[in-house]
């Protein structure tokens, strides 16, 4: 190879195109455009070194005579892929396929297109196209080809494709189990990409593990995932990270928070994800002090947070109103110059905001650079949360009017705002305008709410009418709304009205009919009680729990069902419909 070519070609910045038309006239005075492996290197560095990538083609193009073989256009796609334009690279794949005298594509052509084909994101129209050719070019016998068709059809979410093309290979290897795990899981279906993992006859590699434990951790199968972890650990002496992150993984979908921290304290070296596994997993499983514990652990080991470890330490500062840890974190993130993302900026506002730092919520919320409908989520929120109604309703519309459009979590924290606010009037506008402005189908949590708001305002029978015109089965938390507001407004006349209809309820568990035992007791209207009761038996519900037992600040209470009747019953009534919805909110 001419030194002048060399020289070229090992260039790491981009060179203007007349170098590249020099490159070009190089190599074929050299008599080297006759040279796949030079070719492809010529390729390989024109798709890394062109300003456009569509300059690196048509380069490839322009060379006369065209290169024969399609292997300097197979290198073009393939590192174009790699480098992230997909986009290019189907093109130099589509060129190549509609022949010409640019050569046709070979064995390993369809592979790499196929690839770029997946890494299009819904490229299914393109990776039908490449199949097509496949077919044309009787390149489907070979196995690279039906696999990359199994990834691109598993990357477009279409399981049923992939699993069609997967069983018509006569001997799927690894690569090809594998894929198809990959679409099973990709398309949400983990028990069928378990069920490919148990049907598996060649022996599995990293990516089949770390897929069939994604899979175990999203099914909550801890017992499936141990056993694949025991496994491991019996043929392997040293866990590769990508292992060792995914069983951390699947420990913490299963929330088997020690398990988890004894395979982190096992880890020869750990990498960010290691450590953010860890910490969601935590804050997750509502653990946030150990969170924070762990967060000082990370500031030691030498691996740097980033923006989504700040964001997990910031909503475990959220929800221990750990104050001094969330600044601690704003700080951080002013000191280092991390950009304020919506995720992190939304971390922040709702941090501040369940603080009880409103000022401080608001300015950070303002400084915010991109704010989306999260962000407004948590700093309403934060005035819901501290009795503030009408500044909640107040920057609702003040979101309204920026052109944002509420979601239903917005409407939950508004007509939450409403109702420990008593806004009914408000409340029964906005649940009204969210079906009929906004178009969002109103879940349990919004009627629940709707409930509890015209309950406490003495509207029962309104209450009950929205009751029983909600599409899905009343919870507990929303009969418990109703009956407390009978309660308080001295209605236990209309509970008996609500017991007729509770025949009609098929309610999945018995907490209905323990709530409403319970409510009778207290009204000491224990001929009810025992029709309650006889409700229970009669529908084969099994009552539970008896009893139950609380700690409150060292206290320790206990609650059993149908006692007498409780001091606090009404405030524990309401407390609790609260509380479920507070839940409600917490885990989306
Ligand atoms: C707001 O942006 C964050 C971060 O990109 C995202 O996780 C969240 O889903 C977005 N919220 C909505 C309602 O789109």
């Amino acid at each position: 190879m001419p030194a002048a070519l060399r020289t070229i070609l090992a260039s790491p910045t981009p060179l203007p195109e007349r170098v590249i038309l020099a490159a070009q006239a190089l190599l074929l005075t050299s008599g080297l455009a006759d040279d796949a492996a030079v070719l492809a290197h010529f390729a390989r560095y024109l798709a890394s070194s062109a300003r456009a990538p569509a300059d690196a083609v048509h380069a490839l193009l322009r060379l006369r005579p065209r290169p024969r073989c399609a292997h300097p256009f197979n290198a073009l796609i393939s590192h174009l892929t790699l480098s992230g334009d997909p986009s290019s690279a189907f093109h130099t794949f589509a060129v190549l396929a509609a022949g010409g005298d640019a050569g046709r594509p070979d064995g390993h052509t369809l592979p790499a297109a196929l690839k770029a084909c997946a890494r299009l994101g819904g490229g299914l129209r393109e990776g039908l196209q490449a199949h097509a050719v496949a077919a044309k070019g009787g390149f489907l016998g070979r196995l690279p080809v039906r696999n990359a068709l199994v990834t691109l059809y598993g990357a477009c979410g279409e399981c049923g494709d992939a699993r069609k093309v997967f069983d018509e290979i006569a001997r799927p290897d690894v690569v090809s189990w594998t894929a198809m795990m990959s679409a099973f899981i990709r398309g949400g279906r983990f028990t069928e990409a378990l069920r490919v993992f148990f049907e598996m006859d060649v022996a599995p590699n990293e990516g089949t593990l770390a897929s069939v434990l994604v899979a175990c951790g999203r099914l909550g199968v801890v017992r499936t995932g141990k056993a694949v972890h025991g496994w491991h650990l019996k043929r392997e002496r040293e866990m590769k990270l990508i292992v060792g992150n995914a069983v951390l993984g699947m420990y913490a979908k299963c929330e088997k928070l020690d398990l988890a921290r004894r395979v982190f304290d096992s880890l020869l070296a750990r990498d960010i994800v290691s450590w953010t596994v860890m910490l969601s997993g935590l804050v997750n499983c509502r653990l946030p002090s150990e969170a924070l514990e762990l967060f000082n652990e990370m500031q030691t080991s030498g691996v740097k947070p980033d923006k989504v470890v700040l964001s997990t330490v910031l909503s475990a500062c959220a929800s221990l109103g750990a104050l001094e840890s969330g600044r601690w974190v704003h700080e951080y993130i002013e000191r280092k110059g991390i950009e304020w993302d919506v995720h992190v900026g939304t971390s922040l506002v709702d941090m501040y905001a369940k603080c009880g730092c409103l000022e401080s919520s608001l300015s950070v919320f303002y400084k915010m650079p991109i704010k989306n409908v999260s962000s407004w989520n948590a700093l309403i929120n934060g005035f819901a949360l501290h009795g503030h109604g009408r500044e909640a309703l107040e920057y609702f519309d003040r979101m309204v009017a920026s052109g944002l459009h509420p979601n239903e979590v917005t409407f939950i924290i508004v007509l939450g705002a409403c109702c420990h606010t008593g806004l009914v009037q408000e409340g029964l506008l906005l649940f009204e305008s969210m079906k009929n402005v906004y178009n969002l189908s109103p879940w349990e949590e919004h009627y629940g709410c709707m409930v509890d708001l015209l309950g406490r305002a003495g509207l029962i029978q309104e209450a009950y009418g929205l009751i029983k015109v909600m599409p899905m089965t009343p919870a507990v938390f929303t009969w418990g709304a109703l009956l407390s507001a009978c309660q308080a407004h001295g209605r236990v006349d209309f509970s008996q009205q609500i017991l007729r209809h509770v025949h009609e309820l098929e309610s999945s568990g018995s907490g209905v009919y323990v709530l409403l035992s319970n409510v009778f007791a207290v009204s000491d209207r224990w001929t009810d009680v025992k029709r309650v009761r006889g409700l229970l038996s009669e529908k084969g519900l099994r009552k539970e729990p008896g009893s139950s037992v609380i700690e409150v600040n060292g206290k320790t209470s206990e609650f059993i069902v149908g006692q007498k009747s409780h001091q606090d019953m009404d405030e524990i009534c309401t407390m609790i419909s609260i509380l479920m919805k507070q839940i409600h909110l917490e885990g989306l």
